[in-house]
């Protein structure tokens, strides 16, 4: 399914990197940053431009040759794997930034969480997280219902059109997934994105925190949650 997508357009999800990762990216320790799902590479490359050595993974062969030629004709470098997440371990690389932008959506709940759980335990103390998932508010979600799409497992779809896996965090899920973490900033939006393809609405949320140090016990920022009907102008 990636792999048609990503042959359709020159550059599918276009070239700008994540708003909130441009924003917070002085907070990202000097080190190696784990790009999952890291597609064309927007994000991974904005990150190798700024001096970061990156990783990126994708099942996508034709999403990683793009980023590949794009890196070349930045002059950047980046590390690209086409591996699926789910397969890949990390014994001997900690990771100071870990980007997961849109990828967990795409297989079951339980995987996604088993991916958070890996993705806690790649990352340094202090290391920085941003990660951007489907809520139950996705217009798909509720589609699913309507059509009485049965769920395979909690929040869980098998979308019998495209034959993949689609799941969905409840409201404040995300949050919870780190609750021992300094949150930076969190946020639940119902928006209308016009990044790609026809303009359609998503439901998402997005955080962007810190691990503590073992020591460190404060959370401490609280992070605002928004949860609103708003056509955002830019993407995710
Ligand atoms: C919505 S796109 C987001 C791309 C990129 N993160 C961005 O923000 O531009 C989701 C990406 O996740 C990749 N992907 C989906 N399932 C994956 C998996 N199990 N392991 C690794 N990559 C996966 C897809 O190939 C696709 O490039």
């Amino acid at each position: 399914m990636w792999d048609k997508l990503y042959k359709k357009s020159n550059c599918y999800w276009g070239l700008t990197p994540s708003e909130k990762l441009v924003q917070y990216l002085s907070l990202i320790p000097k080190g190696k940053i784990l790009d999952i799902g890291a597609g064309e590479g927007r994000n991974a490359l904005f990150l190798a431009k700024h001096g970061f050595e990156v990783l990126c993974l994708d099942v996508s062969k034709v999403a990683a040759e793009k980023c590949k030629k794009l890196a070349k004709k930045l002059n950047v470098s980046v590390e690209y794997e086409v591996r699926d997440i789910r397969e890949f371990s990390s014994k001997l690389c900690k990771f100071s930034g870990i980007i997961c932008n849109g990828v967990l959506p795409f297989m079951k709940k339980s995987q996604s969480k088993k991916v958070i759980e890996k993705i806690k335990e790649w990352l340094v103390p202090k290391g920085l997280i941003f990660i951007v998932v489907f809520t139950t508010e996705d217009p798909l979600y509720k589609t699913y219902l309507e059509e009485g799409l049965k769920e395979t497992e909690n929040d869980t779809f098998l979308d019998p059109k495209i034959g993949d896996y689609f799941c969905f965090f409840q409201k404040g899920e995300l949050r919870k997934s780190f609750s021992n973490y300094n949150i930076i900033h969190y946020a639940e939006k119902y928006f209308l994105d016009k990044y790609h393809g026809k303009p359609h609405y998503h439901g998402m949320a997005r955080i962007v925190a810190k691990k503590q140090n073992k020591s460190d016990s404060r959370l401490l920022t609280a992070g605002m949650t928004t949860y609103s009907v708003i056509p955002v102008q830019t993407g995710i």
